[in-house]
């Protein structure tokens, strides 16, 4: 079957923000999923991008009330690995057909990333109405995802790539975003120090 899109629509709607993880320290994980889950961003993406990735997932997967989702997806075995970890859904950066393809007979759904109106229609085509914007403030950001409404009425996009705590809000404004991802709710000095309070504080006042 082509993208679930009914739950990958139940996922996405859970917050506005999505924090994307990179992370090797898997005894990290846990705070950390704890202080997003009670900040209230459940929806949580790990980047298969370090060695222990995988790990990090598995132990986030525990956490009461965390919907953990592998991110960087590029191939088919990282696709079945995911599933292996516990994930509930996975993001691509890109959408090449192969993937597309292959993803659809992964039990689990994909967000796969776009950057042009070429490519929205590739994807659209192929079942995909839920993709991400990647990456967006360098492709022209709101500006660009607002210009993509009219023709495109069908298809929602969740923005990733230079969203901060400035910006997240004018994306959040537009009816064809259901969600934005980025890293600045965990900033890599307070994951490296421990400090899943101030995590926990940044998630909060990410939200509001
Ligand atoms: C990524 O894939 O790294 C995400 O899009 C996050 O980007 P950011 O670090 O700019 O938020």
């Amino acid at each position: 079957m082509a993208q679930d899109i009914k739950k990958l629509n139940n996922i996405l709607s859970l917050a506005p923000i999505i924090p994307v993880i990179v992370l090797d320290d898997v005894s990290k994980a846990k705070p950390l999923a704890n202080a997003l889950v009670a900040g209230g961003l459940p929806v949580i993406e790990v980047t298969l991008r370090t060695k222990n990735a995988l790990k990090v997932i598995k132990e986030m997967a525990k956490v009461k009330g965390a919907i953990v989702g592998s991110g960087t997806i590029r191939d088919l075995s990282m696709m079945q690995q995911s599933i292996d970890a516990g994930c509930q859904f996975m993001v691509s950066p890109g959408a090449p057909k192969k993937l597309l393809e292959q993803a659809t007979d992964i039990s689990i759904p994909l967000l796969p990333g776009v950057a042009s109106a070429t490519e929205i229609m590739a994807a659209s085509e192929m079942g995909y109405k839920y993709l991400k914007f990647f990456p967006a403030e360098a492709l022209g950001g709101v500006n660009m995802l607002k210009n993509f409404i009219s023709p495109f009425q069908d298809i929602k996009f969740c923005a990733t790539g230079g969203i901060n705590e400035k910006n997240a809000r004018s994306y959040l404004g537009l009816s064809n975003v259901i969600c934005v991802g980025g890293s600045f709710v965990t900033p890599k000095e307070a994951i490296i120090a421990g400090d899943f309070v101030k995590i926990e504080s940044l998630a909060r006042d990410a939200k509001k």
